[in-house]
């Protein structure tokens, strides 16, 4: 009889999500009644809200054009991703467009717990487990990927965990890690900023206003204008509160569970857990220098000869560690580039002076471009004054509502050594090709490649890189096929992307997770690096059963790439 209880107890704590081949979706036996799902927004105290597509809401909602690509209003909206592409199901198709007649459900989620506290987000996740349902997490809807949508999906939604706090002395035990900043996982960039310098205080951070530090980003690696002074956001993580497969809020630091503290840091979003709040090093504050300048051409073989200066300059900017977006919009007739170069504690005659022979490459011809070839330079920002860092990277969000999808590469430092010309010449190649824009990070190099000692789960071709450089496609959904699409997404794989493998000089060249390509057909060590074997094994210990699969992430080969059946 005991025996018994006990095997009847053990069957119980099964998870249904073990076994099961497929997760449970609308007409399945397995999915929840309309009782349970009001069970669970009861429990929720309400918080349990439909998603629905961006296109219906702004319909429903006459938004205008500038609410329709508002970032800010796409971060209040369950169902919003902001690159509206990954809100759609093209292969179905299941859509809901802004001009479309129909409106379909498409990758939204069925369901989102509107979570304001960590017993929110047990809630949620321990009822997809217990009833095998495809789970999602988003923060911000940033997500380059569309990792954080799932098609038929309970999304577990952060964005309105937005406490932080300051503190000058971090301590776990008797170690004390000085100034850190802990932020819920709904903070955005901006708002962290803006209560970091009332501290006196700046942390790795890019420039988006709403991108969640304590979501993707830090957990993809996490990198900066200020990075090759300061370090990538994953390098400079203390701690994370996180609610892992099992239902349990857990703390992961170097001490306690540290296999999953590796994990996190690197090993990208949405594959863990979900994270309640995280802990980061906080920085004194420091005066900051801007220099933006722009760079006119007049065809692709112009471009080529640009790029090829400016990568056989790039070491310039070492001495004062500059970091620098170089982004290039293009077509055959010519492109627009704008540069913007960033420096701690020197002052804009310096940081001018280290980057003109990078940027200036008008009016003398340059040894690497032929004559007549000339391209226009004119500085159209000087930010010589010092500025806080908070205000200098601080920009204005991201416009958001279009489609687009990416690949990118961590072009090593021994290429710009060796191959400037050939970095040039890829540019002519690419945009032959058509793809609409190339945007280079020199966020690399530094305290980056100084970091390499850091045990953490970033892949390490960021140690080695020098820049990370991403082609980028689009397209306008009322002029182009469903199969254009297709067609469109298979050349940035399979056409665009051995341009920039080649140049890489590498055969196994390594891409930033969290700005690539979902469908890298070697996601695995493209992404990851020697760390996948590990990453997996400590998956294995914490989500055993899957619960959290993203597309292109840890174990999702596993998956099919709506991560609804099992292979
Ligand atoms: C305009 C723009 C600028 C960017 N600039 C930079 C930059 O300067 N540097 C840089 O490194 N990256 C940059 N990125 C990329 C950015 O880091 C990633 O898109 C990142 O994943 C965003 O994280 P998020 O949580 O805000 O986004 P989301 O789309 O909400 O989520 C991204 C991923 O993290 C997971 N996730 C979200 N919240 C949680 C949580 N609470 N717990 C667990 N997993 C979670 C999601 O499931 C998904 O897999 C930029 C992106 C955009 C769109
Ligand atoms: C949107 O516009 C339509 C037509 O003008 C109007 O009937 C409707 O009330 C408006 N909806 C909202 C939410 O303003
Ligand atoms: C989510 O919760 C926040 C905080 O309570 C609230 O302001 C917001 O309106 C809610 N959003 C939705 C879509 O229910
Ligand atoms: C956030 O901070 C406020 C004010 O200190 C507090 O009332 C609230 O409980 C905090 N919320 C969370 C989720 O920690
Ligand atoms: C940065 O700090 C300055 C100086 O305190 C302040 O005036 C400015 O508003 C801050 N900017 C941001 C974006 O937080
Ligand atoms: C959940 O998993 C963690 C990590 O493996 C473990 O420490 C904890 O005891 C588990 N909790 C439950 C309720 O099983
Ligand atoms: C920044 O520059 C101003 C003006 O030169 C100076 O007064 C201030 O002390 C500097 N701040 C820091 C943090 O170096
Ligand atoms: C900037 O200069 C100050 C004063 O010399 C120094 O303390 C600080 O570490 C410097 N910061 C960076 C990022 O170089
Ligand atoms: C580009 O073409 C325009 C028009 O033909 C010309 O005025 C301009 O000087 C050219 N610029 C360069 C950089 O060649
Ligand atoms: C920037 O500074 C340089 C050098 O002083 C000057 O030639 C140029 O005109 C300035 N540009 C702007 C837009 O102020
Ligand atoms: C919708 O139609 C309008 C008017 O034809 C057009 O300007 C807009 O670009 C279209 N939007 C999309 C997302 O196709
Ligand atoms: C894809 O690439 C092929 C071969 O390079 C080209 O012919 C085709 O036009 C491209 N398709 C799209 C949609 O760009
Ligand atoms: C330089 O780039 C070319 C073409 O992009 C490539 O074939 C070659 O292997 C590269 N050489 C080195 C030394 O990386």
């Amino acid at each position: 009889m005991l025996a018994l209880s006990i095997g009847a107890l053990a069957l119980a704590f099964v998870s249904p999500a073990a076994a099961a081949q497929c997760r449970n979706q609308p007409g399945d036996a397995g999915f929840p009644t309309q009782a349970q799902w009001d069970q669970l927004k009861a429990e929720l105290g309400g918080r349990l809200v439909q998603p629905v597509p961006t296109a219906k809401y702004c319909k429903q909602n006459n938004c205008t054009t500038a609410e329709w690509q508002s970032t800010d209003l796409r971060a209040l909206l369950p169902g919003a991703m902001n690159s509206n592409n990954w809100e759609q199901d093209y292969a179905t198709p299941s859509m809901c467009l802004l001009n479309g007649t129909t409106c379909d459900q498409g990758s939204v989620p069925l369901y989102a717990v509107n979570a304001t506290t960590a017993a929110h987000i047990q809630a949620g996740v321990r009822f997809a487990a217990q009833h095998n349902l495809r789970l999602s997490i988003k923060a911000s809807g940033h997500d380059f990927l569309g990792r954080s949508t799932a098609k038929n999906s309970l999304l577990i939604w952060t964005q309105h965990l937005k406490n932080t706090s300051f503190t000058e002395h971090f301590r776990i035990g008797n170690k004390d890690y000085g100034a850190a900043m802990t932020t819920g996982s709904g903070a955005g960039l901006k708002q962290l900023y803006t209560e970091a310098e009332t501290h006196g205080k700046i942390f790795v951070g890019g420039t988006a206003a709403t991108v969640c530090a304590a979501g993707g980003y830090s957990q993809g690696a996490g990198h900066s204008a200020f990075s090759p002074v300061l370090g990538l956001a994953a390098d400079n993580a203390i701690e994370y509160q996180i609610v892992i497969a099992n239902g349990s809020l857990i703390t992961a630091n170097e001490f306690s569970h540290p296999d999953l503290f590796w994990a996190i840091r690197g090993g990208g979003g949405g594959s863990w857990g979900v994270i309640v709040s995280a802990t980061f090093h906080a920085f004194p504050i420091f005066n900051a220098t801007l220099h933006q300048t722009t760079i006119v051409t007049n065809s692709t073989i112009q471009t080529g000869n640009v790029m090829a200066a400016h990568a056989s300059h790039i070491f310039d900017l070492d001495p004062v560690r500059a970091g620098q977006y170089y982004y290039l919009s293009g077509s055959p007739g010519g492109s627009f580039m704008s540069v913007s170069t960033f420096a701690a504690n020197v002052t804009g005659d310096e940081l001018r002076a280290t980057v003109s022979p990078e940027v200036t490459v008008s009016g003398t011809p340059n040894d690497l471009i032929p004559n007549g070839d000339w391209a226009i330079e004119q500085i159209v920002a000087n930010l010589t004054t010092a500025n806080p860092p908070n205000t200098t990277v601080a920009w204005g969000d991201d416009v958001s509502g279009q489609n687009l999808i990416m690949g990118s590469r961590l072009i090593p430092s021994s290429a710009f050594k060796n191959n400037a010309s050939a970095i040039g010449a890829a540019y002519t190649t690419l945009l032959n090709q058509g793809v609409p824009g190339i945007l280079g990070h020199l966020v690399a190099g530094g305290q980056v490649a100084a970091n390499a000692h850091v045990s953490n789960a970033v892949n390490p071709k960021w140690r080695t890189a020098k820049s990370h450089v991403i082609v980028s496609q689009g397209w306008i959904d009322s002029s182009t096929s469903p199969q254009q699409v297709e067609q469109l997404r298979h050349n940035l794989t399979y056409v665009s992307m051995p341009v920039l493998d080649a140049v890489t000089g590498e055969t196994d060249a390594g891409s930033y997770s969290s700005e690539g390509d979902v469908l890298e057909p070697k996601f695995q060590t493209t992404f990851f690096g020697p760390n996948y074997a590990r990453l997996k094994s400590v998956k294995a210990v914490y989500d055993p059963h899957d619960l959290f699969i993203v597309g292109a992430g840890v174990g999702s080969e596993n998956w099919d790439e709506y991560g609804l059946c099992r292979k």
